[in-house]
Order: structure tokens, then sequence, then C-alpha cells
């Protein structure tokens, strides 16, 4: 058994509930939203917080829950027993429980991704193995979904790709299997280049990947340009991504939101020629040809 403290409180205070947590011995202490504010991406090495956080405490099971609601209340000069929330959780198998919520998923007409060990029960489907880490990707996200279903649906023989921002390298892995020859994958985030390595050598496709920093990209230009980051950074970075695609190459934009589709077309119209977007719940993704 755990007990498990909770308490929503102002970004400024956070910091100050959470230094506190951790000298009452707490074992973990999440930071979470309360206040349906999402956060999309934040910069690199910043952990902005919510305007109301909920800091969530776990301690040993035999931690005395009157003893640790006055410690708070003194130290916070303040009595938060209406605000704080305790409950007791059960030890689970939690490498285990997540899986409960993920199962195989398709992606148009072959591709599947799958936990480790499963398989889903189709007939000439190309498996990804994928579990979730601490990078972006899995494909339960609409945004990767949409250049999943995207690079599902073409030719990829012969086919050298980028993809700039690769989280977790899910779709430089999923071009790889399903045919392209190469495939360059870029982040700005090491973790997530380390996530990429990890999940093209689990799906025996690292060797035909090739992952950078962003600044050390091969100044090639490449059949397909996949860019999965939000519209904000797509805008900032269009001569950059067009350079590296061939002329009749194509590029595909994601992390767009409905209402800033026009914008991100607009601006990528002066190097390719758009699409319509191609839309799934509140996002679009953006598909365009390299013009003269
Ligand atoms: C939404 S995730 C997409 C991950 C994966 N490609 C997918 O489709 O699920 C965006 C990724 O882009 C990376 N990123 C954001 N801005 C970047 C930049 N300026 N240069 C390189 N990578 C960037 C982030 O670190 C993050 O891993």
């Amino acid at each position: 058994m755990w007990l498990q403290l909770s308490l929503t409180t102002s970004k400024e205070q956070a910091p100050l509930i959470e230094a506190l947590f951790e000298n009452m011995g707490a074992l973990s202490i999440t930071l979470g939203d309360a206040g349906d504010e999402p956060i999309l991406e934040p910069g690199l090495n910043e952990t902005p917080l919510w305007q109301s956080t909920q800091i969530t405490a776990l301690f040993e099971g035999d931690s005395d829950p009157d003893n640790l609601r006055s410690c708070i209340n003194q130290s916070l000069n303040n009595d938060v027993s209406c605000q704080l929330k305790i409950e007791r959780l059960k030890d689970q198998a939690w490498e285990r429980t997540w899986l409960a919520d993920f199962h195989p998923m398709p992606f148009g007409q072959r591709l599947w991704v799958c936990p480790t060990g499963q398989r889903p029960k189709a007939n000439n489907a190309i498996i990804m193995e994928l579990d979730p880490g601490l990078a972006f990707g899995t494909g339960t996200h609409p945004t990767t979904a949409l250049c999943l279903k995207w690079l599902d649906s073409i030719d990829l023989k012969h086919q050298t790709i980028i993809d700039f921002g690769c989280g977790s390298g899910i779709l430089a892995v999923a071009a790889l299997l399903l045919g392209a020859e190469r495939a360059i994958a870029t982040d700005h985030d090491p973790q997530a280049r380390q996530a990429t390595l990890d999940n093209a050598k689990k799906n025996h496709v690292d060797a035909k990947l090739e992952i950078k920093e962003p600044h050390q990209i091969p100044s090639i230009q490449v059949d397909i340009l996949l860019a999965n980051i939000l519209a904000g950074t797509l805008i900032q970075l269009e001569s950059r991504l067009a350079s590296q695609v061939k002329l009749g190459g194509r590029i595909i934009l994601s992390g767009i939101l409905i209402a800033q589709a026009d914008e991100v077309s607009q601006v990528f119209n002066r190097h390719f020629e758009m699409q319509p977007p191609i839309i799934q719940a509140e996002w679009v993704a953006l598909e365009g040809t390299k013009k003269c």
C-alpha cells in the first residue's frame, strides 16, 4: 500500500509545495494540469507550469496521514485540509498496467503499431513494435496518426526521407518498415534521439537510419520530409525545411490545429504546391510538392 496526497495550487506556490513534499519524504512527486490548460510543446530544457497546478505526492504506506496533514498546514501557515486529497493506493505491477490501455493500432491498410509481444489478427500486417517511453510518438495522438496513415498510403520504394522532430522515431521507423530506402531522423532533444535509436534497433531498421542533431543533417535533398512539430515552429523553419526537399519531392507537415492550417499553407506555398488539409479531430496535416 502507498499513501497518495494531492493538492491543487497556483503556478507560483507549486515549487514551494513540491520542496515541502520532498522534505517530508515523498517517494515521487508529479505536477499536472488542474485547469485544462494544455502546454503542447515546451521549449528545450523548459518546464513551464500551469496557472492551476495539481501536485501529487506518493508516500510509504505506513505514513501517518494526520501527521502529514498537520505538517503541511504548519509549513504553509494555512489550513489546507479541505483542498488536500488523501488516498491509499494498492501496490500494482505498474510496468504492466499501462498495457491495459495500449493495444495494437492500425494505420491505413498495412501498418500496425504494437506493444512488445502483441500482434494484430491481420494478414500481411507490417508490424512496428513500440512501447510508450519518454519521447513523443506512439501513434495515439492524431498528429502522429495523420503522418502514419499518409506513409502507409504511398509507395516508399527507393525513397529517402527526413523525419524532422523525430521524437520516438515512429515516423522514420514506419517509413523504413514500409519500404523506404534510407531515413535521416533529427530532434533537438537528446532523449528523443536516444529513443529513436532504441526503436530503430528494436525494429531492425537501424542500418538504414541516421540520427543527427538538427545542425548535423547532411546537406542533401530528399524525396520526402516529414515534420510533426507545431505551427509556429514549422513557420519559423520553412526555408530550412524547404532547402532539404528535392524538386518534385514532398513535404508532410503535422502538429497544426485546424485554425492554423491556412497560415501554415500560405507560408509553405512559397516553395510547395500545397494540397487541401487532411483532418483528424482538431488537427490537420498538410502535404506539399516542391516547385521550381
Ligand atoms: C510532436 S513531437 C513529434 C514526434 C514524432 N515525429 C511523431 O510524429 O509522433 C515533436 C518533436 O519535435 C522536436 N522539436 C521541436 N522543435 C524542434 C526543432 N526546432 N528542431 C528539432 N526538433 C524539434 C521535439 O523535441 C519533439 O520530439
